[in-house]
């Protein structure tokens, strides 16, 4: 190994979100390369992004990137499914190290694990608007069939504490919003935003059998390889 290399495999790995949900990803990164420095930055001052304007979701992402390129780091992980949809293109054409999103490894593990061919989308109003997921799902499996959902008030839950896995006030809120995926009978259903991990629970309670992705340990194995 040159110096060079040593150099950068000593850097921290930058890692952002909203807010709380991106340490979901964190903890497994964590997991998965527990020799690496790792740096989270999460933007709890301006939290939700996923109900913004994809305009003020690409400036806050680009202000998240350069906040963590100021801390001399290697890559970075969008650990947010709503900067992975709407803003991850913009940010790898500005900056010039490697910057992983949250979408693609989610949806290459829903589509090798799903056996009836009817995968569910869950994720804030934003990124259900782009279409990231169901779209990428097109490419690699075009016959699968998609439901998609947006589910605007889980993220405030989850940032105000609501996510006990006994607490009756996000069970509520999971039936209401669940029930289309549950009517479409999807088997497999991708946790489309990193905070949604923190409700795992309650989701598995209200949709019984199907199989919940987390992007956070997606993104991690990617990371990885
Ligand atoms: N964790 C972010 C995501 O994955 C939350 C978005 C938000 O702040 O609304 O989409």
């Amino acid at each position: 190994m040159n110096d060079s290399t040593a150099e950068k495999r000593a850097l921290p790995i930058g890692i952002f979100d909203s807010g709380l949900g991106g340490l979901t990803a964190l903890k497994e990164i964590r997991r998965v390369l527990p020799g690496e420095d790792l740096i989270y930055f999460g933007d709890t001052g301006r939290v939700p992004y996923g109900t913004r304007s994809r305009q003020t979701i690409i400036r806050y992402a680009r202000q998240d990137v350069r906040f963590l390129l100021s801390q001399n780091i290697k890559c970075i992980v969008a650990a947010c499914g709503t900067v992975s949809a709407t803003a991850l293109e913009v940010l790898r054409e500005e900056f010039s190290l490697p910057i992983l999103g949250v979408i693609d490894p989610a949806v290459k593990k829903a589509v090798a694990v799903t056996k009836n061919g009817r995968v569910g989308v869950i994720a804030t109003p934003s990124t259900i608007h782009s279409h990231a997921y169901a779209d990428r799902i097109a490419l690699l499996a075009p016959a699968m069939q998609v439901t998609e959902c947006a589910c605007p008030l889980f993220v405030p839950l989850v940032e105000n504490g609501f996510f006990g896995a006994d607490d009756p006030v996000p069970e509520l809120v999971a039936q209401r919003y669940l029930e289309p995926i549950r009517q479409a009978g999807a088997d497999t259903l991708i946790l489309g935003c990193t905070h949604y991990p923190l409700l795992k629970e309650i989701i598995a309670r209200v949709l019984p059998g199907v199989q919940l992705i987390d992007t956070g340990v997606e993104v991690a194995h990617s990371l990885q390889a």
